[in-house]
Order: C-alpha cells, then structure tokens, then sequence
C-alpha cells in the first residue's frame, strides 16, 4: 500500500510517521511538508491512499477534492481530523473521504485505520503490496552489495518471491558480478530517464538472474550516471513496487538526492556494519544525516555483517567486535558472521553463497534475516543441485 500524507504539522505527526513507515502494510510512505496557500501541490500519481491532516477547507475546498477524488476513483482518501466537528465530517464525506482518523490517535486506532484502509483496497483490486528495501554500507566494503544479492537471491529461490534488485551504486556499482553477470543491454538510468517506460517496458529491461530474481544494473559511464533525475527514479521505484514482490536497492555509502529518494519511498532502511571501530563511527554519523534529511530513524535498522566467529574471537583477532554488537544491539536487524572461505567461493563461482556453502553459519543467517525482514516464516529450502552439494563437500 502506498501512502502520500500532506500535512501542515508534519513533526506533531512524528508518532503516526513512524508507525507507518515501519508497518509492513506499507510498502511506500511519502510525506509531505504542506507550505502552499493551496493545493496546487497535489499529486496523487502512484498512491494509493491520500492522508490529508485537517487541511480540507482552508487548503483544498471540499468541491475540489471532490473533483479529484472523481478522477482518481481508486485513491482511497483518508482525513487526519483534528477538530470534532460534524459540519467538516459530512463536507470531507460528500467531498470522496472515505475514512477518518481523529487526532490524537492511539497506535491502535491507527492500526485499525490502516487495516480498514487495507480492507478496501482489495475490494477493489487496488492493493499493492510490494516490499521495498534500500541497504547502504557505513563504510565502503562492509559488504552492503554482499547483502543485498544474498538476501534478494533468498527471497526469490527459497521465499517465491518476485524480487529486483537496482543497482544504485552508479559509480561503482558491481552487483552484476555477484550472481554471473552477463552482457546486458539496458541500465537503471536508460530505464528511468526513457520517457516512454512502462510495465511492459520495464519487465523486458530487468536482466534475468534467476528464477524469478532480476536486476537493473548500474550504468558504466560518469556521463550516464549524472544523467538521472530524481523525479525519474521515484518513477521508476513506484513502477517496480507495483510488478515486483520485493525490490532491493544497492546504494552507495555517500549518501545523495537519489539515495534519498530510494530511502524515502523505501519499507526499511539497512546500513550495514562490520564490527570495527570505524564502521561504528561511520554508521553513527551515517543516522544523524539520516535523520536530518527527513527520513524516520524508526524505519533505519542496522545489519552487522563480518562478524568474528567464536574460533577468532578467541584469538583476539578483533577484541571490539562484541562490544560493538552490543553497543549496536538495539537498531540490530540481525548479525551475519564473517565466512572469507564461502564468500570466496560465491565469488569465484558467480554463485549466491546460501548456493555454494548451504550449510554454512553464514547461510543459515541470512536466511533468517531473510524471512525476518519480510515477516514471513522460513520455507524448507529447494532441492540443493548435485553440483551445490559437491561444492559444499569439497568445503568439508
Ligand atoms: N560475511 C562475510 N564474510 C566474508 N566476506 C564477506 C562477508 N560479507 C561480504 N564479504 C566480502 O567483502 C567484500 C566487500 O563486500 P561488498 O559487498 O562489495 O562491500 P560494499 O558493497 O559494502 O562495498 C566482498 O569481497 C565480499 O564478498
Ligand atoms: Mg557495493
């Protein structure tokens, strides 16, 4: 479900902001400082549910909600009402409202409303639930793009899940060697600057990895990269949350207005961090900038990845690393261990890692990241291939 919410007051909206951005119903939450006289500013392109708080009347006149809400019939239309009145009621009622949520709410009354919302999006076909994840390294080499194939590879071969992954790493973006890239035609920034992209167009651009794993990979010219717009991008993510089950994003650690444009229309925000001093201070820094950009801490989490195992933490091999996993332990999403033999052999063979060392600690990780981060419970993993199971004989 997508939601625009237009507000005059965003930051008294903080509590209802982060419940949203972290309810897993929610595949996009765009919010929108409201500073015009009027509502000229509307768009209700790519929503699916319009939140307006309180600013029907002085900001947008009932007949002219009216009049858009006749336009754009699957829009379900929520009211944020701040004042008990039943005049505004039957105006935001006759004029397309179609739920109320009276503020100040208890997260259980807004839990209600999304749910209600929910409910009659899929009565008339319109709900779209599409997870979308942006993962971002604290420092270069934490093993960000790591992630994201290993998780976007579980999600599609064990979950079924139809899942992209975008590389956003325009500069030095390398998702395409993870899983035995091929030559490709197309890139992420052709596909969104193309004025004529649609579904059609954007299924036959996405490169084919797997079954059903696809990727839209980075450009490899400067002058490629410089070319994409943001407007573009958030076209091209609420097109892709529309045909893909999930879509994972690889953005660069510098973080930029296309990072923020990912992380805005994004369900969950994943830094990834190795245990080490410097990742720590990074990742810190990386959530106040975060945090000043507007984007909710509460949808922030954060991946430890590289962790020493119990064999090298004996032999001190970094003697921070579990103070750092404490330190962390309250945003922690999860804690993949460092394996330099199976993330050696992924490479080597262009194979996912759960692929090549199944029963490794390191696959057993991410697939429980995997299930955890969508909310599902894990599924038994398919057949391994003879040529998995002799690879992961050889390890032995
Ligand atoms: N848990 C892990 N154990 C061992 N090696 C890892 C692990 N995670 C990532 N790596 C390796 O670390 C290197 C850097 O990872 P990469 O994903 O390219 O980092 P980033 O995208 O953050 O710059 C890669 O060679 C990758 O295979
Ligand atoms: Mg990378």
């Amino acid at each position: 479900m997508r939601i625009a919410l237009y507000s005059r007051q965003v930051d008294g909206l903080k509590r209802l902001i982060e419940q949203l951005a972290t309810d897993k119903r929610v595949s996009h939450l765009l919010t929108v400082p409201v500073s015009s006289p009027s509502a000229e500013e509307l768009v209700l392109h790519n929503v699916d549910v319009l939140i307006l708080d309180d600013l029907i009347g002085e900001w947008i006149a009932p007949a002219e909600l009216e009049k858009l809400s006749n336009l754009n019939p699957d829009v379900l239309i929520m009211l944020i009402a701040r004042q008990d009145s039943s005049e505004l009621f039957v105006d935001a009622v006759g004029a397309g409202v179609r739920s109320i949520l009276r503020w100040p709410a208890t997260p259980a009354e807004i839990d209600h409303t999304v749910a209600q919302c929910l409910d009659r999006l899929s009565r008339h076909g319109a709900r779209h639930d599409g997870r979308m994840f942006t993962i971002l390294a604290a420092k270069g080499g934490s093993g960000a793009t790591f992630v994201v194939l290993s998780l976007a590879y579980v999600w599609a071969t064990r979950f079924d899940k139809r899942t992209l992954i975008i590389d956003l790493d325009l500069q030095y973006g390398d998702a395409t060697f993870g899983l035995g890239g091929s030559k490709h035609r197309s890139n992420v920034v052709q596909v969104a600057q193309d004025e004529t992209l649609d579904p059609s167009y954007l299924e036959s651009a996405c490169v084919p990895l797997r079954r059903n794993l696809f990727l839209l990979p980075s450009p490899v010219s400067l002058d490629e990269a410089a070319r994409l717009e943001p407007a573009r991008l958030e076209n091209l993510l609420a097109l892709a949350s529309r045909l893909f089950d999930v879509v994972v994003i690889d953005v660069p650690s510098r973080i930029d207005r296309l990072g923020t444009c990912c992380m805005e229309h994004s369900n969950q925000v994943i830094q990834v961090v190795a245990p080490t001093v410097v990742d720590l201070r990074n990742q810190q820094r990386q959530l106040r900038y975060l945090h000043d950009l507007g984007i909710p801490v509460a949808k922030v989490g954060t991946l430890i990845n590289r962790m020493p195992t119990a064999d090298r933490r004996r032999r001190n091999v970094d003697p921070f690393a579990t103070e750092i996993e404490r330190h962390l332990s309250a945003r922690t999403l999860g804690t993949l261990p460092r394996d330099d033999d199976a993330a050696a052999l992924a490479i080597g063979a262009g194979e996912s890692v759960v692929t090549v060392a199944p029963d490794s600690p390191l696959s057993r990780a991410l697939d429980t990241v995997a299930s955890s981060l969508l909310g599902v419970t894990g599924v038994a993993p398919s057949a391994r291939s003879r040529w998995s199971r002799w690879l992961s004989a050889l390890r032995r």
